[in-house]
């Protein structure tokens, strides 16, 4: 979507996964969806760093609506409970943290989770969300048929006047009829557009999820760019599921694929290795690269995957070699460079990018040789030696 926004993808921290429906605020009053778990997660986003690597939008999932709209002016209202202070408070609350706020919502009658969706109300809903100074929507696709309503709901958004990140779940919708996505049209009216299935915090389903973006149906990966993202959902990093090697797969192939970066966990307890991994400068730096290309699965090495994306400075790739099948030791493998189309004769500067090694420079003829843990990654990039600018990596 061309509205200036999400010209590199979206970071930021969301409900869902972690936090799931919880209302129950009486009995779990620190893990219910509310106000005060916004403001804590918000002020944990500051205080432990992670705004400042690039996580900025904090996003409200199903479940903060009243059970019903407005009886007179059928405005949508939090609830009343949970949220006593209304939305815009809190948006003013996360603004002036430096950070932005987004919400939930359905093209539905209803949203997932039975909560009052914008069926009818898509302008009015609109611009309640730019009234309470809201940065990013999340619209999903339950109890509707979101071709109809996507568009709309995109030029209603653009007619407030206020910058909002549209993300809808459109293409889900369609992959769950069984319809074939139009891309070229989801990328016109959305800034960024989950494609697959919900993300569960377990190995099987980070697995599927790379499954699908590995066979790239209709070849969306070609889509994606500058104001356009496709979103393979959240990162789970830091939750109970993931091993530590299946978390460095998560945060390596979201890095790679150019996926939009919204973490959903609990920023109270998570340990330090997840933290870290959530803001290693090197895979972010990646993600956000501004020639904003999606990567994709490029070749197989044996039983290993290895994926390929170009940044800059221009000539530049990264490559990441994935174990997704389950084997009880390190597979260890070689390649030269230029199997993977890496062919500069000058040869390459080459950076391991978790830990930030250099490991020194590679021509596309020499021998590069790896070894990938089971449910592990290995992941590189090759720098051009006659580019001598000081990057990053
Ligand atoms: C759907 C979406 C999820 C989440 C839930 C909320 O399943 O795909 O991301 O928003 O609804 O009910």
């Amino acid at each position: 979507l061309d509205n200036g926004l999400a010209l590199t993808p979206p970071m930021g921290w969301l409900t869902w996964e972690r936090f799931r429906c919880n209302t129950d605020c009486d009995n779990d009053p620190d893990n219910c969806i509310s106000e005060k778990l916004i403001k804590v997660m918000a002020d944990r986003l500051v205080a432990d760093g992670y705004r400042d690597v690039g996580y900025k939008y904090i996003i409200i999932d199903d479940c903060w609506l009243a059970p019903e709209r407005d009886n007179i002016t059928k405005q949508l209202e939090p609830d009343p409970k949970r949220f006593p202070n209304g939305i815009k408070h809190l948006a003013d609350y996360v603004h002036s943290k430096g950070l932005l706020l987004g919400i939930y919502e359905d093209f539905g009658t209803k949203t997932c989770a039975g909560y009052p969706g914008s069926e009818f109300f898509l302008m009015h809903d609109a611009n309640t969300f730019a009234s309470w100074e809201v940065d990013y929507v999340k619209f999903d696709v339950c109890n509707s048929d979101p071709k109809d309503f996507a568009a709309a709901m995109s030029f209603y958004l653009n007619q407030t006047g206020r910058p909002m990140v549209y993300s809808c779940e459109w293409p889900l919708g369609e992959y769950a009829r069984g319809i074939k996505v139009d891309y070229a049209a989801v990328k016109k009216v959305c800034n960024l557009w989950r494609n697959y299935g919900d993300i569960t915090d377990s190995w099987e389903s980070v697995k599927n999820i790379l499954g699908y973006y590995a066979i790239n149906p209709g070849n969306f990966s070609n889509f994606a760019g500058p104001g356009g993202w496709n979103d393979p959902d959240m990162l789970v990093i830091g939750n109970f599921g993931l091993s530590k090697d299946e978390q460095k797969v998560q945060m390596g192939m979201w890095s790679i694929m150019a996926s939009p970066l919204i973490m959903s966990n609990d920023l109270r307890t998570i340990d330090n290795f997840s933290k870290s991994l959530l803001q290693n400068k090197r895979l972010i730096a990646i993600n956000q690269d501004s020639l904003g290309i999606q990567g994709t699965l490029f070749n197989t090495l044996g039983q290993l995957q290895v994926w390929k994306k170009p940044i800059l400075p221009k000539g530049s790739y990264v490559i990441a070699i994935i174990h997704t099948a389950d084997d009880g030791r390190p597979t260890k493998a070689s390649f030269h460079p230029s199997e993977f189309g890496l062919t500069d004769s000058d040869g390459y500067r080459v950076t391991e990018l978790f830990d930030g090694n250099s490991v020194g420079t590679y021509k596309p003829d020499t021998l590069f040789k790896i070894s990938v843990n089971p449910h592990g990654i290995v992941m590189y990039a090759f720098i051009p030696v006659t580019d001598n600018k000081l990057y990053l990596l």
